[in-house]
């Protein structure tokens, strides 16, 4: 399938690069469009078979079956929906949308118009989570009985070029890291049926100190600091940490706890990464499932070409991309204490 991508900013190297070395045979990248036709215009100089286009031209190139939204959260929306208006396969970055309204409807226009609508993370795909995944299917862990998943850090303003869209609605550790850990944690466990939080705005501004726009201050309109509690369907009982606002003192990414066993689980913002279970006072790193511990952002994308071409499922779907969604805005609209 020829695919295309909108969004030539700093993720679109990585699915560039794996898109362009051959690793999955099913997708070839056609075309790319920015707002800033200078961004696509480098990537398409740097790989030959690439056309830099604007995005009413890959939109209207009956050549290109899907295209992979790397816009910024606000703009997956409207982009998404432009999209599908225009007959393409859709798969975005992450979040979904802003909303589940906004969710919905895309899949909804999306089935009129006979096409599909996907999101990342695919990072879940990997060697790590499935690994993980895999080991409390099969019961290693007994009956889950708790998970906690932290990502704590002091924000992105010190390393993005344009970090604002952090702290502007879509933005927040919630709805930018929230679907790794969740989608993770809903591959390993299940549907979430309901949630708790207690969310927390610690600073109403941030300072940008990466190039180019070191010295420039940042409104921040999101909470920057959520605590979450999560009730699986499984039963088991979930804590989540997302915070721009503190450092993390070395809590682990991804624990699991069973009635027979435990489980360290690597940082799902990661494809590979050792899985550890602990039983029986020994400690094993599980050998892993697939071959996919590098970076390989695009294998949704992949996977999702590969099952509309030949037909069948695929794992990082519209369906579990919108339950992520709709359990972080449960999360978020949480009323103070
Ligand atoms: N940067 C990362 O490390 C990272 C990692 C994983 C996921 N993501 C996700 O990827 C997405 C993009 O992040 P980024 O860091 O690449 O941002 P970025 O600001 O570097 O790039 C976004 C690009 O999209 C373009 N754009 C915005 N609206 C557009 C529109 N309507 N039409 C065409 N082009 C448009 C912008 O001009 C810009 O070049 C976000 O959803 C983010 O959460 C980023």
């Amino acid at each position: 399938m020829n695919i295309g991508i909108i969004g030539c900013g700093n993720i679109s190297g990585i699915y560039v690069k794996n898109f362009t070395s051959g690793l999955w045979p099913q997708v070839t990248l056609r075309a790319c469009a920015d707002l800033d036709p200078a961004k696509a215009k480098a990537v398409a100089d740097a790989h030959p078979g690439v056309e830099a286009v604007t995005v009413e031209e890959l939109l209207a190139d009956p050549e290109i079956g899907l295209v992979l939204n790397l816009t910024l959260p606000q703009a997956h929306h409207p982009v998404g929906l432009a999209c599908v208006r225009a007959g393409k396969h859709h798969y975005s970055e992450k979040p979904m949308a802003l909303n589940t309204d906004q969710a919905a409807e895309l899949q909804r226009e999306a089935e009129k118009h006979g096409v599909r609508v996907d999101c990342a993370p695919d990072t879940f795909l990997g060697a790590g989570i499935q690994t993980a995944a895999r080991a409390v299917k099969e019961g290693l862990i007994g009956i889950p009985v708790s998970v906690t998943g932290h990502m704590i850090c002091r924000g992105h303003e010190s390393w993005h070029p344009a970090p604002a869209f952090y702290y502007q609605q879509g933005g927040g550790p919630l709805m930018d890291m929230g679907p790794y850990y969740l989608t993770a944690m809903v591959a390993m466990l299940g549907k979430v049926r309901s949630v708790q939080a207690v969310n927390r705005k610690t600073f109403p501004t941030r300072m940008i100190t990466s190039n180019p726009l070191k010295g420039t201050e940042i409104s921040v309109e999101v909470d920057t600091h959520i605590t979450a509690l999560l009730d699986f369907e499984c039963g088991a009982a979930g804590t989540l940490v997302t915070s721009f606002d503190g450092v993390n003192p070395g809590l682990p990414p991804i624990t699991l706890s069973g009635t027979e066993g435990g489980l360290r689980v690597p940082d799902p913002n990661i494809f590979g990464g050792d899985v550890v279970l602990v039983k029986n006072k020994e400690e094993t790193i599980l050998p892993h499932v697939n071959a996919y511990s590098e970076n390989s952002r695009g294998l949704g994308v992949a996977e999702m070409a590969e099952a509309i071409e030949n037909g069948g499922t695929y794992q990082a779907d519209g369906d579990l991309a919108a339950h992520v969604l709709e359990i972080m805005q449960k999360i978020l609209s949480v009323p103070p204490v």
